[in-house]
C-alpha cells in the first residue's frame, strides 16, 4: 500500500498536541451521526474504549512501513470486530467521523494533503480489517 507516512505522522502528532481529547471527540461525532452503533459499545467504559482506539492508532502509525505486521494485526482485529456486531458498511462511518474529528482538532493546520493521507490510510486499514472479517466468516462452521 502506498501511504503518505510523513503527512500521517506529522498531522497525528500535531492533533494530539493541540487537542488531546480528539479520540473522545471522535466518539461524540460517531454517536451523533450514527446513533445506531452506540449499543455495540457496551463491554467497556468510554474511557477504556478511547484508550484502546488511541493505542491501536499509535501502533498502526508506528508500523506504517511494516506491511506484514499491518496485515496480521489488522486482519485479526477485523475478525474480532465481527464478534462485536460490527457490519462492513460501518467502516465508512468510522472513517468519515475519524477524519471529521482530526480535521476539527487540526484547525488551520488541516490541508487537502493531510485529508487525502488519512482517507488513503483509513481505506487501507479498513480493507485489511474487512479481509480478516471475511476470512473469519468463511471459517465459521456452517
Ligand atoms: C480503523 C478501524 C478500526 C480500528 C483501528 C478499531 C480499533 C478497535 C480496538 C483496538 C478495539 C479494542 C478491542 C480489540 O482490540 O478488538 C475496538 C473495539 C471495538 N470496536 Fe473498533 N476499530 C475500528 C473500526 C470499528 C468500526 C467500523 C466499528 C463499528 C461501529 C467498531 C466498533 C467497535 C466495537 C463495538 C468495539 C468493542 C467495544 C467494547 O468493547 O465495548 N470499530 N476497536
Amino acid at each position: 500500500m502506498s501511504l503518505d507516512v510523513e503527512a500521517l505522522r506529522g498531522s497525528f502528532q500535531l492533533v494530539v498536541e493541540r487537542s488531546p481529547g480528539v479520540v473522545h471527540r471522535f466518539y461524540e461525532i460517531l454517536f451523533t451521526r450514527y446513533p445506531v452503533v452506540r449499543p455495540l459499545f457496551s463491554r467497556n467504559s468510554g474511557a477504556n474504549q478511547e484508550a484502546m482506539l488511541t493505542s491501536a492508532l499509535v501502533a498502526v502509525l508506528d508500523h506504517l512501513e511494516d506491511g506484514a505486521w499491518l496485515t496480521t494485526q489488522l486482519s485479526g482485529m477485523g475478525g474480532k470486530h465481527l464478534t462485536y456486531g460490527v457490519e462492513d458498511h460501518m467502516y465508512s462511518w468510522v472513517g468519515e467521523c475519524l477524519v471529521a474529528a482530526l480535521q476539527e482538532a487540526a484547525g488551520d493546520a488541516w490541508s487537502t494533503r493531510i485529508e487525502q493521507a488519512w482517507l488513503g490510510a483509513f481505506g487501507a486499514i479498513s480493507g485489511l480489517m474487512l479481509d480478516g472479517a471475511r476470512a473469519a466468516r468463511a471459517a465459521e462452521p456452517a
